[in-house]
């Protein structure tokens, strides 16, 4: 399904705490906090020329974010760089003057996170960046998951040192949970979700993602005409959309909102021209995505900066990760987990109908930028799903192309 953009704030500019917080000033300074992370360095962006042929456009640029700071995700930009900022925030107003990330690991500093926790509700990859954030400040975390969850991915969260609460239902019901228990608590919520009277922390996380473009930008030779973004809550895509405004106004690539049709909360807000919680039905397989309600922020600023929103079904997102695990000629190969390639899914849906390329203008001269939002952050999954193992598709790399 696809439907076009028809909210009455469309192509108004953004509210301007929303520009603020996706601004440039903003996204500056979310570099300078990553340069002060260990072991971080820009993820690739990946060209695929054989397949852009194939789709019949000019090219198409994938960031690979499975690669991102050892977590598999882009999450990992957003959550930890929330609690870091929490953390600093507190110790300033405890110490009385301005502490900046330089001066995270003193003395005095941890101290203050030491008294910290911080609590979310995860689907997997969020919990993850919280909990790495939480460890790299020295605070403590306490992670919801809901009865989706997988064992691999709880693991992969208790690693950092979280402390893991199971709740039964859906992401909606441990992201209520992990607010209700954090209030009696007196713990900070660091959700990648917001709602009426909660904006800041996810709006900080939002900002986090900035990186990424910032990154992918530099990359490019030259700017995408066309995004395609797949949606959760819809922070990632609204912090493209909104920060791609920010950036070029008027003169921003062509932006599709891409949800799956199973939890498809943004295509329903946009539909209804209001957030609306949609019925929680048969799980999909795009899991990172299964979100029934959208982020109160992120509907705002899509509301204003999308073009479109469209849904791909479950065999679109499988066929997407096969298509860039074992690519066309001499395309590198690419492992995206089964949220990971959905944005692809949907470019390769408009690409194969002639009257939805018209409609978006997708043609020979579009370069289409992608995120490639999640490695395989469930190896045995991704194992089951493609029939080969990450490493095995990560090695074709190394080898000379076969035809
Ligand atoms: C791999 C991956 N892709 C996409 C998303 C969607 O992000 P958002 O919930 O900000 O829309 C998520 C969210 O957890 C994710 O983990």
């Amino acid at each position: 399904m696809f439907i076009l953009n028809e909210h009455a704030a469309y192509r108004k500019p953004l509210e301007a705490a929303d520009a603020e917080v996706l601004g440039v000033a903003a996204a500056r300074m979310v570099e300078h906090f990553l340069h002060h992370r260990e072991g971080y360095k820009p993820t690739p962006l990946v060209s695929l020329p054989e397949l852009s042929r194939h789709l019949g456009i000019a090219s198409i640029s994938i960031k690979d974010e499975g690669l991102r700071l050892g977590l598999g995700s882009f999450k990992a930009l957003g959550g930890s760089y929330a609690v870091i900022r929490l953390v600093l925030d507190e110790a300033t107003k405890r110490l009385g003057r301005t502490i900046d990330i330089a001066e995270l690991h003193n003395e005095d500093v941890r101290q203050i996170a030491a008294t910290m926790t911080v609590a979310c509700a995860t689907d997997g990859n969020h919990g993850r960046s919280v909990a790495m954030g939480a460890q790299l400040v020295g605070a403590r975390s306490s992670i919801f998951v809901h009865s989706g969850v997988s064992e691999e991915r709880i693991a992969a969260i208790a690693r950092y040192g979280a402390d893991m609460i199971r709740v039964d239902g859906t992401y909606d019901d441990s992201v209520r949970e992990a607010a209700r228990v954090a209030e009696e608590k007196s713990w900070i919520t660091v959700s990648d979700t917001s709602w009426p009277g909660y904006e800041r922390i996810p709006a900080l996380v939002m900002q986090g993602y900035t990186a990424l473009l910032t990154e992918a930008l530099r990359q490019m030779p030259e700017r995408p005409t066309h995004v395609f973004v797949q949606a959760g809550v819809g922070g990632i895509a609204a912090t493209v959309a909104g920060h791609f405004s920010v950036l070029f106004g008027d003169d921003r690539p062509y932006f599709v909102v891409v949800d799956p049709s199973r939890a498809a909360c943004l295509f329903e807000s946009a539909r209804a021209g209001h957030p609306v919680t949609v019925e929680h039905g048969e799980s999909t397989v795009m899991a990172m995505l299964e979100c029934y309600e959208p982020s109160l922020v992120a509907w705002r600023i899509l509301s204003h900066t999308a073009d479109a929103f469209m849904t791909v079904e479950d065999g679109d997102a499988v066929n997407a990760m096969r298509q860039l695990a074992d690519p066309k000629g001499s395309d590198p190969a690419v492992v995206a987990g089964e949220s990971g390639g959905v944005g692809l899914a949907a470019l390769a849906k408009i690409a194969s109908s002639a009257s939805l390329r018209a409609q978006i203008g997708l043609g020979a001269q579009s370069r289409v930028f992608l995120i490639n939002t999640e490695g395989a952050t469930d190896p045995k999954l991704y194992q089951s799903l493609v029939g080969e193992t990450p490493e095995q598709v990560t090695a074709k790399n190394a080898q000379p192309a076969t035809m």
